[in-house]
């Protein structure tokens, strides 16, 4: 008897939460007419998203360091723009990593001809493999400078304008390592874990005024940084990240954009990051009671699945430490 009243008030409260589940989901953010700033947007991840947002009618600035690749970029994006009479797309060199004084001025001299930022998506970023002990200490510093720094004062330099707007977006691009270690990634995994921790809080604070943050957490993407850490990367680091295949860029920009359009906090692409998503979803924020429902439900499956994982890439790591080892007998 007190089972079958538990279950039914526990029914209940799951449909009242449906029920009101509209009232906590943010309003969705419109592109058309809004400036959008994609740091390292003249490469790769961010180039893509830069093309996605001009299609669907917004102004954008593109933010890196080497004028040439900005832009290249730049006339590519002009390519896919909806009104050549309203839409601008600019460049401007900067290099995000160091002072947050000439980041602070090259933000105002985008908003000078574009407007206030609106959204802003830090794709700027930089990666490398190598095992512990002989990646150089400075490598600690730059990958945290660039991926992590970098991100801080972009996003710095625009909340204050966004807060007195009551109206913006913001993401961070993680990265799948963001959210799990692995073999090789001790430097980069550190300074994209280190994200996470500056969105969660940054959400709590921006949400009362109407500013959405997101994570996104790409997989292995066909870009040119993808292509220039493929040389140096490990056998183990090579061998485990192949398991989960490599992406486009314009599916995985897709995606983080309408994720950040509807405020979603975590984004992922595909599959494997469905799962590792669900898996350490933490106590990050949800935007329906479907997302919260679908990590509830799936964690517990989601945790055994990754002990195999788990187990698959140990083995990954043994096989190539016993290659290394018959390689240095065969050659002594
Ligand atoms: N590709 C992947 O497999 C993958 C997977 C997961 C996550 N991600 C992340 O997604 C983001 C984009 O990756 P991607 O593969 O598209 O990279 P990418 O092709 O190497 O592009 C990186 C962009 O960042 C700019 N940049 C680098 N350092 C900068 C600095 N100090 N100041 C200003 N701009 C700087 C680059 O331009 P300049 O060099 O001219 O400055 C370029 O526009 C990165 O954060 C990356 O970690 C990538
Ligand atoms: C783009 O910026 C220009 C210059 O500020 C402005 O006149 C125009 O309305 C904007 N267009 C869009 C689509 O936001
Ligand atoms: C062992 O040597 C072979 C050929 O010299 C090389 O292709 C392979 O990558 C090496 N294995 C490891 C784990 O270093």
């Amino acid at each position: 008897m007190f089972l079958i009243v538990a279950i039914s008030l526990f029914g209940l409260f799951i449909i009242v939460l449906y029920v009101l589940s509209p009232l906590i989901a943010p309003k969705p953010f419109k592109l058309e007419g809004s400036h959008v700033m994609v740091t390292g947007g003249s490469s790769g991840i961010g180039q893509a998203i830069a093309v996605e947002a001009v299609k669907a009618g917004a102004n954008v600035s593109l933010l890196a360091r080497n004028q040439a690749k900005l832009t290249a970029a730049k006339a590519d994006v002009e390519k896919y723009v909806k009104n050549k009479d309203t839409q601008k797309v600019q460049c401007i060199s900067v290099d995000l990593s160091r002072d947050f004084s000439e980041v602070e001025r090259t933000v105002k001299e985008a908003e000078q001809n574009l407007g206030p930022v609106q959204m802003l998506i830090n794709c700027v970023g930089t990666s490398i493999s190598g095992v512990f002990e002989e990646i150089p200490l400075t490598e600690f510093k730059r990958m945290l400078d660039i991926n992590y720094m970098g991100s801080v004062h972009a996003t710095r330099a625009v909340v204050p304008s966004m807060k007195s707007q009551q109206h913006g977006r913001i993401v961070f691009v993680s990265s799948q390592a963001g959210q799990l270690g692995l073999f090789g990634y001790t430097a980069y995994s550190a300074s994209k874990f280190a994200l996470r921790g500056l969105a969660e809080a940054l959400h709590m604070e921006l949400k009362p005024h109407n500013i959405y943050v997101s994570l996104a957490f790409p997989p292995d993407t066909d870009t040119p940084g993808f292509a220039e850490e493929q040389i140096s990367k490990p056998e183990e680091t090579r061998l485990i990240s192949e398991t989960a295949g490599l992406f486009k860029p314009d599916v995985v920009a897709r995606s983080i954009l309408s994720d950040a359009l509807l405020g979603r906090f975590l984004c992922y692409i595909g599959v494997d990051g469905y799962m590792l998503t669900s898996l350490t979803c933490g106590m990050s924020p949800v935007i329906s009671i479907t997302e919260a429902t679908q990590q509830v439900v799936t964690m517990g499956l989601f945790r055994i699945i990754s002990l195999f994982y788990l187990d698959s890439f140990d083995r990954v790591v043994r096989k190539c430490k016993e290659k290394r080892e018959q390689n240095k007998s065969k050659s002594s």
